[in-house]
């Protein structure tokens, strides 16, 4: 697909993919979630080589300020649950990727911006960011997973709190609530994050693939989790990788770790 509203760029094994809609503080509308779908679900998938992606806004405003509020002006009554539910499919694509994904939280992360980030394996806030959910002041509810996901990593009390009361938390109270994995100043949000998948790309990439299976397993309550990790440590031990880790440590040298 032709992308308008997303640009990829490559460097190493790790793409930066870009939401480039500065003006509306890189909003989610229609094109830019569709664009995201094929990203995630077609392009990523079919393209070797690559450890890991990360996620991030045009400028220096903007992660993103959420779904398209005009365009949801458009939405007609009856129409809302569909869009939400492809809103959750396309995000679980993040989720379930088997490279990771990190955000690099650059300024508001609002509403669908926020839900889009905490999607990600791993978020990197710079020192501005503002994460919070203010779909409430609209009169409406999260729709792409931020009732969910924001209680996974905030625990309830203080979901309940953000979600009713729609109020923004700056980056450090991020950090201290488990939201982000890291503040980095303004600005350096990227190269943090292409540092922290640097550290993940030289570990073995099934294995780094069933880690966030498993991880994910225990927020899905069609899975037993404890069972995906079974049956994903044993896909893990008939790897290349592992024989190769294993002969690294015996022999003390670096693994080279191919994947296969
Ligand atoms: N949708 C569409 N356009 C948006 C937008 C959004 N979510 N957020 C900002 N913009 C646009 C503004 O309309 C404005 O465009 P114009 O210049 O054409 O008027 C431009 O971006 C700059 O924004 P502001 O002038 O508002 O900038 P500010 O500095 O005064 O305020 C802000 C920044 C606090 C982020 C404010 O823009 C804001 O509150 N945005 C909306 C945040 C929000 O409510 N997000 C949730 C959306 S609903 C949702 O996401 C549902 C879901 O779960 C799926």
């Amino acid at each position: 697909m032709e992308y308008q509203n997303l640009v990829i760029g490559q460097d190493g094994e790790c793409l930066v993919v870009t939401i480039n809609r500065e003006k509306a503080l890189n909003a989610l509308n229609r094109q830019t979630m569709e664009e995201l779908r094929c990203f995630f679900g077609e392009d990523l998938p079919a393209r070797q080589g690559i450890r890991g992606v990360v996620l991030t806004g045009a400028g220096e405003r903007a992660f993103v300020a959420g779904a398209d509020i005009k365009e949801f002006q458009e939405v007609k009554a009856g129409q809302g649950a569909e869009l939400a539910r492809r809103g959750h499919d396309i995000f679980f694509l993040i989720e379930r990727s088997t490279v990771p994904v990190v955000a690099a939280v650059n300024g508001f992360a609002l509403g669908g911006g926020c839900e889009l980030a905490m999607a990600c394996h791993l978020r990197i806030a710079g020192e501005g960011a503002k994460f919070g959910q203010p779909e409430v002041n609209l009169g409406i509810i999260p729709g792409y997973g931020g009732t969910q996901r924001l209680i996974q990593y905030i625990g309830k009390t203080k979901a309940m709190e953000l979600l009713l009361t729609a109020d923004m938390i700056g980056a450090e109270e991020a950090l201290r609530l488990g939201l982000v994995n890291a503040v980095v100043p303004a600005g350096e949000e990227v190269a943090a994050a292409k540092a922290l998948l640097g550290k993940i790309a030289a570990k073995g990439p099934v294995a780094v693939s069933k880690i966030i299976a498993s991880v994910n397993a225990f927020f899905d309550k069609s899975k037993d989790g404890f069972d995906e990790e079974v049956e994903a440590f044993g896909v893990t031990t008939r790897t290349n990788d592992f024989i190769e880790g294993a002969a690294a440590f015996v022999e003390k040298r670096k693994p080279v770790f191919t994947g296969s």
